[in-house]
């Protein structure tokens, strides 16, 4: 997040006494100030990869684009088009890098975008497996391997416990790779670059999502990543800013990256509520998660928000964050964090950043308006306490992208007698 917002949040949290600081406070605004540009404050700005060692003078023009990004500058998202795109089977699509990746996108963009227009399942697995690849790495160990080096695949982890709810999107990627790759013959697409160009698909085909600039050529690596390393639902605050500081993510990235909540269905936190959503609009990038986790908007019984969310929302270190993407204006500025924020995280544990290509064009254009077609039926599902067949079709539909297949008159509404909002233990949130 910009420094001002964040400045305006502190000094907003704390009035100042006349002209005299405190002398902490004194302390904190310097702390700020300064921006240090290290990740013990509020915002990484830390360097990755390759880019530690090169001067600006031997920078490529994807170094320098990314090395400016990572430090808080340089533009993170854009609506760059691709003109004249080759036939896939001719000479000049071997030849110019973007070509084979604009088919590969455009084979997705189906697969993640919905009838209904919400983006689907395979959208949000793609995303939380862009997470899952790369995150399994810290900057102090970094010589144990891990990272957006497609081993999530390529290494067998889809069989960790972690991933059983995505391991259907490694397929899906084994098609195209056999497609593009063998069949095509383009050999140099490598599942690190699919599992992030993929990411980076599914998050601009979701209405209101983010177009996060995007490059290619990353290396691909068999050896299974370090276990342990990527987040439980269950953890509190302190332990999830520990664990991705360590990945260089500061506390605001973190929350800016949590926002892909937003779009989610749960179906392992709380087996018996599979399919409830993290907010009222899944399949949907806005700022409504930030605003009900925080419990500043209404939020209907069927919207199940995690313990770590809850926890993280309400953290010092963290609910500066989840204040400024819920406010007025927070959508902009959210969009702009998660792709700066994504953009780190894509790059985790590549050490060729310098020789990467800008295939950003390749990417559907964003949607930048959203109106629910079917709100009947999506609020009476919201409201309702009820895990019948019926109710399971409905959240199927929306896990899909499609529109709600069941009439509104047949969605079980409210069933329970007891008054509402108390359900907890992790069965569903009060604040
Ligand atoms: C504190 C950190 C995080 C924790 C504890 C966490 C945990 C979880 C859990 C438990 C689920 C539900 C899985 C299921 O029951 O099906 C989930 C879903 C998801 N997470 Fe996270 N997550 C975290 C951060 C992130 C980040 C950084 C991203 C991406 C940038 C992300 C993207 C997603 C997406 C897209 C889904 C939906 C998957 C689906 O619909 O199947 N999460 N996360
Ligand atoms: C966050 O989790 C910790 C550990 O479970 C707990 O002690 C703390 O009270 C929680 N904080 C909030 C604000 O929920
Ligand atoms: C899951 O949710 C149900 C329904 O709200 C609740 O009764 C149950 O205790 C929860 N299960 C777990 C493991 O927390």
């Amino acid at each position: 997040m910009k420094f001002t917002t964040i400045l305006a949040t502190a000094l907003a949290a704390v009035p100042l006494p006349g002209t005299m600081a405190h002398p902490k406070m004194q302390e904190k605004i310097e702390e700020l100030s300064a921006r240090a540009y290290n990740y013990d404050d509020f915002d990484s700005n830390q360097i990755l990869g390759d880019l530690r060692y090169l001067n600006w003078w031997q920078l490529s023009r994807s170094g320098s684009d990314i090395k400016r990004i990572l430090q808080g500058t340089g533009n993170p998202q854009n609506r760059d088009k691709y003109w004249g795109v080759p036939r896939l089977q001719s000479s000049w699509c071997k030849r110019d890098t973007c070509c084979v990746w604009k088919y590969i996108a455009d084979d997705l963009e189906v697969l993640f975008r919905g009838d209904s227009g919400r983006c689907s399942k395979w959208a949000r697995f793609a995303i939380r497996m862009g997470f899952h690849d790369a995150a399994t790495w810290t900057l102090a160990n970094e010589n144990a391997g891990g990272g957006a080096d497609g081993s999530i695949i390529l290494g067998g982890e889809l069989t960790r416990r972690e991933n059983g709810g995505i391991a259907a999107m490694g397929t899906k990627y084994q098609e195209i790779y056999q497609k593009y790759h063998d069949t095509y013959g383009f050999t140099d697409i490598t599942y690190a670059d699919l599992i992030q160009m993929g990411a980076n698909v599914a998050t601009v085909v979701c209405p209101l999502g983010p177009r996060v600039r995007s490059w290619v050529g990353r290396k691909d690596s068999s050896t299974p990543s370090p276990s342990g390393l990527l987040p439980s639902a269950f953890s509190d605050a302190d332990t999830l800013i520990q664990l991705f500081m360590a990945k260089t993510i500061g506390p605001d990235g973190l929350i800016a990256l949590l926002g892909a909540h937003t779009t989610s269905q749960q179906n392992f936190v709380n087996a018996s509520r599979a399919g409830d959503p993290q907010d009222s609009t899944p399949g949907v990038w806005d700022v409504l998660y930030y605003q009900q986790t925080l419990g500043k908007a209404a939020t209907p019984e069927r919207v199940f928000m995690f313990p770590s969310d809850i926890n993280l929302s309400k953290h010092p270190r963290t609910s500066p964050a989840f204040q400024a993407f819920a406010a007025p204006g927070g959508q902009g500025l959210w969009n702009d964090d998660y792709a700066r924020e994504y953009i780190r995280l894509s790059l985790l544990g590549v050490n060729n950043i310098n020789k990467l290509t800008e295939c950003t064009k390749v990417l559907p254009q964003p949607v930048s308006n959203w109106d629910e077609p079917e709100a009947g039926k999506m609020n009476k599902w919201l409201d309702s306490d009820d895990y019948s067949q019926k109710s399971k079709d409905v959240s199927w539909d929306v896990e899909t992208g499609s529109y709600i297949s069941v009439p509104e008159n047949k969605i079980p509404g409210y069933t329970n007698t007891r008054p509402r909002r108390q359900r907890n233990k992790w069965g569903g949130f009060s604040w």
